[in-house]
C-alpha cells in the first residue's frame, strides 16, 4: 500500500427540486424562514460528523434533474432527495430513481398529506427506500442520518 492510501467517505447525494431555491422567501407559512443555503449547511455539517461527503444539487429543470441522477450511478452511495412539485407529475424523475441501487430518502418539508389533493400522490415514493414528510428542515438531517447508518463503511483506496 503507498503512503498515498486514503479513506475515500461514503457520497451522499441531495437533490432539491425546483422553487426550492427560493426558501426562506417562498411561502414561509408552508416551508418555513431557512433559506436552502442554511439547510445545506447544516447537512454538510452533519455529514462531517457522521463520516459522510454531501454533495447537494439544486435545479428547477426536471432534465437536469434526471441528468444528475444518473450521474450518481457508481459514483454515489445514497440519495436524498426532494423532487418538490416534479414529485406529484415526473414519471422521468422516478424513472431515474428507480436505476439507484443505494438507499433514497424522500423528503418533504410539509407533510404532503394534509395538503391539496394532488400533492398527496408521489410518484416517486414506490421507487425509495423510505419517505420523510412534514417535519420541516429536520426531515433532511434524518434522512441523512438514515442513510448514513444503511450504506457500509468508506473503503481504503490507493
Ligand atoms: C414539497 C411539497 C411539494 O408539493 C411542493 O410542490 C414543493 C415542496 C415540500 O417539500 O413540502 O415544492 O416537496
Amino acid at each position: 500500500m503507498s503512503a498515498a492510501t486514503s479513506i475515500s467517505l461514503p457520497r451522499v447525494l441531495v437533490v432539491h427540486g425546483p422553487n426550492l431555491n427560493l426558501l426562506g422567501l417562498r411561502e414561509p407559512s408552508v416551508y418555513g424562514r431557512k433559506t436552502l443555503e442554511e439547510i445545506n449547511a447544516a447537512l454538510a455539517a452533519l455529514g462531517q460528523r457522521l463520516g459522510v461527503a454531501v454533495e447537494t444539487f439544486q435545479s428547477n429543470h426536471e432534465g437536469a434533474i434526471v441528468d444528475r441522477l444518473q450521474k450518481a450511478i457508481g459514483a454515489c452511495d445514497g440519495v436524498v432527495i426532494n423532487a418538490a412539485a416534479y414529485t406529484h407529475t415526473s414519471v422521468a424523475i422516478r424513472d431515474a430513481l428507480a436505476m439507484l441501487s443505494m438507499p433514497v430518502v424522500e423528503v418533504h418539508l410539509s407533510n404532503i398529506h394534509k395538503r391539496e389533493p394532488f400533492r398527496h400522490t408521489s410518484l416517486t415514493a414506490a421507487v425509495v427506500t423510505g419517505q420523510i414528510v412534514g417535519l420541516g428542515p429536520v426531515g433532511y438531517q434524518l434522512a441523512l442520518r438514515a442513510i448514513a447508518e444503511m450504506i457500509p463503511l468508506g473503503v481504503a483506496v490507493a
